[in-house]
């Protein structure tokens, strides 16, 4: 064996200022937003926990999206999905980006409007759509993908009403795998996809311009989006049979982002993303749509999608405190912090990687630890839970981190999609959101205060409140 020759050992003068409140010992930078230069400074001045939001991370993954669906011949319009998250700033920036707005609610229909989106920019998806709503999405000229037959009787009678004719679609469903989400539009299977391009031929008041699919979130194999370009294909064949000149072939979103999801939820083995997967995904739909280019929209399809958490979940981080750390009973140990699934809903479904992006209140042990390892952090796997009181507000059961202590400031990143909009307003307020963009750091949602909370009750006058306002 090879013998290591004798070093002598030597005392180095590791120099810290002071160890205290807010003295920083280990500060993972790489893991926060470039655009932050003090995550401390962040949490002091907005509060914790805090959500950002990156303008360039979210116009980039826009543009990048659009042009991995670009083919020359083929007209490409991306319908942002409204429900993936609707804050207002966000919407905005995708706007100006160029993006159509789906909705699927007047909720979401009336903030589109509200930022100027004009009527004809809107794509109208969902299972419920009133009489009230569908008056106005036809008179504003919105395109509505009809879900039942129920709703395309109502439709009919809304247009003649108005006089107008109804720019439509056809939602249409097909089974694929035993999680299909067969509960929208008409099935193809059954042959209800042909019988209601048979009944809209048969209308006076309908628009027919086209065929949409969109089979489910977080879909992570491309074959998905062969089939249902087939599919779409076929019935495009069909309506021109009977008449009807379908322009639009709409895939829908449920593109992936590069999130782990849970084992259960993903294929064996795990998904993989990488900077080819959304050309992957394209190729399948292009493959077949450029060969059939001639059944659309006299030879020039209008190709629809309508991506949310690809565009958006890597354009969010939230930003959260360790608030106190326990031993647990079948060994190592968990962390509270002031995030939970009230916040990061998507924890359910995801395996966040969650870093250490500051670590406060440090402790001689702590530098340690760290010399011992030659200037690298330690792991160790934690139990990490948020702070509702709930045993399953549990974020992640072995996060890899360093020694973490209270006062530790924690990132997760890609949480752009589905926290925003699913969040609840349980036991704890939910926190402000941050822009970074071009004019620094700005404020684009308040942090909420308990009178959000309850500015909606009332307490009848009986119940001994003057004013009946709660
Ligand atoms: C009709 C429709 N389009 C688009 C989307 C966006 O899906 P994702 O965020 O998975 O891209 C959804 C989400 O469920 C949807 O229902």
């Amino acid at each position: 064996m090879k013998k290591e020759n004798y070093k002598a050992p030597s005392i180095e003068l590791i120099q810290i200022s002071t160890i205290g409140k807010h003295s920083i010992l280990n500060m993972d930078t790489s893991s926060v937003f470039e655009e932050v230069e003090d995550v401390e400074k962040l949490l002091i001045e907005y509060g914790s926990p805090l959500f950002l939001l990156s303008e360039n991370k979210l116009r980039e993954k826009y543009k990048l999206f659009k042009e991995a669906f670009t083919e020359e011949g083929i007209e490409t319009i991306i319908g942002y999905s409204y429900k993936t998250n609707y804050l207002p700033a966000l919407c905005s920036i995708l706007k100006e980006e160029g993006a159509w707005a789906e909705v699927v609610a007047d909720m979401e229909y009336k903030l589109a409007r509200s930022l100027n989106v004009p009527g004809s920019e809107i794509i109208f998806n969902g299972c419920y759509k009133t009489e009230a709503e569908l008056n106005k999405a036809v008179s504003e000229g919105a395109l509505i993908n009809i879900d039942s037959f129920d709703e395309l009787e109502l439709l009919d009678k809304v247009a003649g009403s108005l006089g107008k004719k109804a720019r439509t679609g056809i939602r249409v469903n097909f089974i694929m795998g035993n999680i299909s989400w067969t509960k929208f539009g008409f099935s193809h299977e059954t042959g209800e996809s042909k019988e209601i391009l048979e009944r809209i031929s048969k209308k006076k008041n309908i628009n027919f311009e086209a065929i949409h699919n969109h089979s489910g979130t977080f879909n992570v194999d491309p074959k998905m989006y062969s089939k249902s370009t087939r599919i779409i294909i076929e019935l495009a064949e069909y309506a021109k049979k009977i008449g009807l000149n379908t322009k639009i072939i709409d895939i829908g979103g449920g593109f992936p982002s590069s999130n782990k999801l849970k084992p259960q939820y993903d294929i064996p083995g795990g998904s993989k993303y990488n900077e080819n997967t959304l050309k992957q995904f394209s190729s399948a739909v292009m493959y077949y749509l450029k060969k059939a280019k001639h059944l659309f929209n006299n030879g020039k399809p209008i190709l629809m999608l309508e991506p949310g958490r690809a565009i958006v979940d890597e354009s969010m981080q939230l930003i959260s405190k360790v608030v106190s750390k326990k031993k647990n009973a079948n060994g190592g140990y968990s962390v509270v912090m002031d995030a939970g699934v009230n916040i990061l809903p998507t924890a359910y479904w995801y395996n966040f990687e969650p870093k250490l992006a500051n670590k406060m209140n440090g402790s001689a042990n702590d530098l340690n630890e760290k010399n011992k390892t030659n200037g690298k952090n330690y792991n160790e796997f934690v139990k990490m839970y948020g702070p509702l009181c709930m045993q399953i507000d549990s974020i992640n059961d072995a996060v890899s981190l360093p020694s973490v202590e209270v006062g530790d400031t924690i990132v997760f990143s890609n949480v752009g999609a589905y926290n925003i909009t699913q969040s609840m307003q349980f036991i704890q307020t939910r926190p402000a959101v941050l822009l970074l963009g071009p004019n620094g750091k700005e404020v684009i949602r308040k942090k909420e205060t308990w009178s959000d909370i309850f500015t909606l009750d009332i307490i009848p006058k009986r119940l001994g409140k003057s004013n009946g306002r709660y």
